[in-house]
């Protein structure tokens, strides 16, 4: 892999928890282009910095793009791990064949990020809670604004040293059930990580936060009856000993995390079910006294747990609004084999 060093390297942050989420960048980017003629070809890592593009290049007019998020942890071994990485690959692929975009060879890409993150080494920061997060993107690059697919792409990775997603940290999240906007819809994008996904629940996202809370918690658009998900983050309900998640009907992320999370859950014994849940079904539960936790899962927030939650005008309360059991079992176990201090017997950790 061609790699073209820049002659003077970045100040960089202090690595503390006021890092934040995608606030700084590294040095150096992977890129990897797409044409008709030579297929994915041209993959290197170079300084990162601003990159020129044509304001009639296809990705500024109709967003034809995905994304994905991992994350690189400094282990208490010293050693470097990247968590579950192949399933992003899978996953990206499976979003670009959505939104038209060829698929990219998985290896390569694979190849390009442990370069990148050799020469990045010091960038990752080692507290707990800190990682360096990874951001694969795909944008259509093509100078047209006819309404089809672009005939080219450029695929790049770059790096960001982050803390918690959350302003508050582990701090239980609010959040805000939105019955009137809609994230997604089956047959449309929701299952893809798309940039429109994101873009689309913004509006929604302001109204929440001007009223105090953190995030949206969306309901599915036909009938505004069965939880989604957050956006940013896959939901998990702890309901008269079960964990309830809502099942991937076509609308919902198939978060990596979320899989992980049930995995491991169900290997150690608690009952998991992925099943529509109705929002009635959870505001009766917490009226009655068994809607025990809630907490969402994401590469970005890990393991959030909800302490509240409003539905039409009316507050509900999760676990006196502190960290349940389960959510904090969970976290303790994901970040554990994460960063090194519990065994990864699932091999789910690839070290660079
Ligand atoms: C992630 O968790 O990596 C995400 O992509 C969610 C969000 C930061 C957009």
């Amino acid at each position: 892999m061609q790699i073209i060093k820049r002659e003077v390297l970045k100040e960089k942050p202090v690595f503390d928890n006021k890092l934040g989420f995608g606030r700084y960048f590294t040095d150096y980017m992977f890129t990897m282009k797409y044409n008709v003629e030579e297929g994915w070809h041209d993959a290197k890592i170079e300084p990162n910095a601003p990159v020129q593009f044509d304001l009639a290049t296809t990705i500024f007019h109709y967003a034809q793009g995905i994304f994905e998020g991992m994350k690189a942890f400094k282990r208490v071994d010293g050693s470097i791990g990247v968590f579950r990485p192949g399933e992003n690959w899978a996953r990206m692929n499976r979003s670009a064949e959505r939104m038209c975009i060829p698929q990219f060879p998985e290896d390569v890409v694979e190849e390009g990020l442990e370069e990148l993150l050799k020469l990045e080494k010091d960038w990752i920061p080692s507290l707990p809670g800190t990682a360096l997060y990874i951001r694969p993107t795909i944008v259509a690059t093509k100078v047209m604004l006819g309404v089809h697919a672009s005939t080219e792409y450029l695929f790049f990775i770059i790096l960001s040293p982050v803390g918690s997603y959350y302003a508050h940290g582990l701090e239980p999240t609010k959040l805000l059930v939105e019955d009137y906007y809609t994230r997604a819809t089956v047959g449309g994008t929701g299952e893809a990580k798309c940039l429109g996904n994101y873009a689309c629940s913004m509006k929604a996202g302001e109204e929440a936060e001007k009223k105090g809370f953190d995030q949206v918690l969306w309901l599915d658009a036909q009938e505004k009856k069965y939880v989604e998900e957050v956006g940013s983050m896959n939901m998990f309900f702890v309901i008269d000993g079960e964990v309830v998640t809502p099942a991937l009907v076509g609308s919902i992320l198939p978060g990596i995390t979320r899989k992980s999370a049930i995995y491991l859950l169900q290997q150690n014994g608690y009952r998991v079910s992925e099943r529509r849940v109705s929002i009635d079904e959870v505001v009766e539960a917490s009226r009655c006294g068994k809607l025990e936790e809630a907490f969402g899962t994401g590469t970005a927030a890990v393991i959030s747990p909800v302490g509240e939650f409003e539905y039409k005008g009316e507050r509900f309360v999760v676990n006196g609004g502190k960290m349940g059991e389960i959510t904090s079992w969970l976290y303790d176990n994901i970040t554990g084999i994460q960063y090194g201090k519990k065994p990864d017997v699932y091999g789910w950790v690839k070290k660079i």
